[in-house]
């Protein structure tokens, strides 16, 4: 008779291989105690590592504690106080539920559980190998101490690195739970050093407190909600990205989450003022019904599985792309508000915008332009405006490259090329939007020598080209003739822009063009008709700009993500000044 080959396995074998997936790094222990301690209602949490959480991780807790009855319990594997029935699984409201961290973490390193509640008249030890328990001496809350991670599965050892690359993870886990809790105290702990210390305070002051002023001064308020969804948070304008992901934190109901469907979302809602080599930065909580996502897809639980995932993707791009594209106009900031009644005075007093750049500009100013932006040009200009426009009233032009207007807090400059290229950009995009788009035949066709492949090109994309608003056809063996433009664009250097769109088009099969890369040939439109740098403007032209990108979604940056703005406030003038000292 042969022996029995299979047999159960030893429960610590069972935690070891479980271990695999929830302890795969000093990090990922750190992560899962600080879970641990939010779950009991902590509301301070001190972390001490040595040599990156390798050799130790010691996490204090003012939380609920666990009585002395409970503690070993608490290190069994699938015990929980959280969850009893499948019922409160599909609505977890905790971080943990699945009762296997400190079983897991307990298999792979020496574990001790010190703990106090409200009510016991002192703490209570235990040691995980022997279960022994012994009095010991805490306040209420909870200690837990991880020695020696590893020292009994040497294979898992060799995978761990450098003490300074585990601590730059135990960090990374520590910033995630300090920015979803920034009503927490947190302290972190090296070797004996303290490396953070967060005072428990706003949303506001734990992102300045962990990614600097710079952030919030590039970052746009967000909290969009739609039936039980709720989007809030920091986006960052696009000239704040960043070359790496490391500024992109999503929350799901509290959760940190690494989800595709959420960073696919965002990486969308950027992708048309991003350039494609720049990451955005965010930190972006979305709430919705416990119910409606399932946190249980893997023991670590930073992946998640929406139910109605097309609705969370929709919903999430669509506020997050609003909240970065507001117009200049809308997201107008406080130092950009105006008292109205200022314009009741006599022009000349009290500083107030000049006004006689508008007085030239006469109810038809904007025919005069031979700007593509006239037609946006609005009625109020023809007489003294109601109200401070955001981007204030031109006064010069700085090297042919800025314009410099006077705003209601001080000067404004604009980089006119960038700003320009912009606005023709979203103009494209909505005129073509309108089939067919308003297009301009010229007078005089533009002739130029052209090469074999752009004769070929021009054939084979008559269609694309058609669409985008361009008639153009051979005028002769080796010469092309383009006989109307779009509108927006009947301006600019035609030859150069019909050249760089032939180029963009010939490596392109001419049936999928227009679907996958219509942005790509808007962008090399706008670009080359946007107003050149060294041109000169009159001011009645460099208000309509001016109006025109008051009134252009994502107007704040180019094509490119770089600001098409800026201002020197007075109070940065006097700085400069040293006055007032
Ligand atoms: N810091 C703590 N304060 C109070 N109770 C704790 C703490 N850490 C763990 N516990 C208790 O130990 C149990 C087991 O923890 P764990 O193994 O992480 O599983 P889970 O968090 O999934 O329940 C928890 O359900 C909780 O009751
Ligand atoms: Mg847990």
């Amino acid at each position: 008779m042969l022996a029995r080959l299979i047999h159960p396995l030893p429960d610590l074998l069972i935690s070891q291989i479980a271990a695999g997936e929830v302890v795969e790094r000093p990090a990922s222990v750190l992560k899962e105690l600080l879970e641990n301690s939010l779950d009991a209602g902590a509301s301070r949490i001190d972390v001490h590592l040595d040599e990156g959480g390798v050799r130790l991780i010691r996490i204090a807790d003012n939380g609920g504690g666990i009585g002395r009855d409970d503690l070993p319990a608490a290190l069994a594997r699938h015990a929980t106080s959280k969850i009893a029935s499948l019922e409160d699984l599909e609505r977890v409201a905790t971080l943990g539920f699945r009762g296997e961290a400190l079983a897991s973490i307990a298999a792979v390193a020496r574990v001790h559980l010190t703990s106090r509640t409200a009510t016991a008249d002192h703490a209570w030890k235990i040691r995980a190998d022997t279960q022994a328990i012994e009095p010991a001496a805490l306040s209420q809350g909870t200690v837990v101490d991880v020695a020696d991670l590893y020292f009994n599965t040497p294979a898992r050892r060799k995978f761990l690195k450098s003490a300074q690359t585990e601590f730059a993870h135990c960090d990374e886990a520590l910033r995630r739970v300090a920015l979803a809790r920034p009503e927490l105290t947190v302290s972190l702990a090296h070797n004996g050093a303290v490396r953070r210390r967060l005072p428990a305070g706003d949303l506001q002051r734990r992102t300045r407190d962990l990614f600097g002023e710079d952030f919030l001064d590039y970052a746009r308020d967000i909290d969009v909600r739609a039936g039980d969804l709720r989007l809030h948070g920091y986006a960052a304008l696009p000239a704040y990205s960043r070359a790496g992901r490391d500024e992109q934190y999503c929350f799901v109901n509290g959760r940190f989450v690494r989800d595709k469907l959420l960073s696919h979302a965002c990486r969308e809602a950027y992708a048309d003022v991003l350039h494609g080599s720049r990451q955005p930065a965010y930190v972006l909580f979305l709430e919705l019904d416990p119910a409606g996502v399932d946190v249980n897809v893997h023991p670590a639980k930073t992946e998640v599985r929406f139910r109605e995932s097309r609705g969370v993707h929709q919903f999430v791009f669509h506020a997050l792309s609003r909240c970065i594209a507001a117009p200049l106009a809308a997201a107008s900031t406080p130092t950009l508000s105006y008292d109205a009644a200022r314009h009741d005075e006599a022009p000349g007093t009290r500083g107030q915008p000049r006004q006689h750049s508008l007085g030239m500009a006469e109810p038809a100013a904007a025919a005069y332009l031979d700007f593509a932006w006239q037609a946006a040009s609005s009625p109020a200009e023809s007489g003294p405006p109601q109200q401070q426009a955001p981007l204030g009233y031109a006064l010069a032009q700085l090297h042919g490259i800025y314009i410099l207007a006077q705003g209601a807090s001080g000067l404004i400059l604009v980089d006119m090329h960038a700003a320009h290229e912009r606005i023709l950009y979203e103009k494209l995009k909505t005129t073509l939007d309108t089939a067919p788009p308003p297009i301009q035949p010229l007078l005089i066709p533009a002739l130029f020598s052209a090469s074999e492949t752009e004769l070929a090109c021009v054939v084979e994309h008559a269609d694309t080209l058609a669409a985008l608003g361009f008639e153009i056809a051979p005028a002769g063996p080796r010469q092309l003739a383009v006989r109307a433009v779009p509108s927006v664009l009947s301006s600019s250097d035609i030859v150069a822009l019909v050249r760089a769109l032939l180029a963009d088009l010939k490596d392109f099969p001419a049936s999928t063009v227009i679907e996958t890369r219509r942005n790509e040939l808007l962008a090399t439109m706008a670009c080359h008709g946007a107003v050149r740098a060294r041109r000169q403007l009159t001011l009645p032209e460099m208000n309509a700009l001016l109006r025109d990108m008051e009134a252009t979604e994502r107007a704040d940056q180019c094509n490119h993500g770089r600001p098409t703005w800026t201002q020197l406030t007075l109070a940065d003038l006097d700085r400069l000044f040293l006055r007032g000292r």
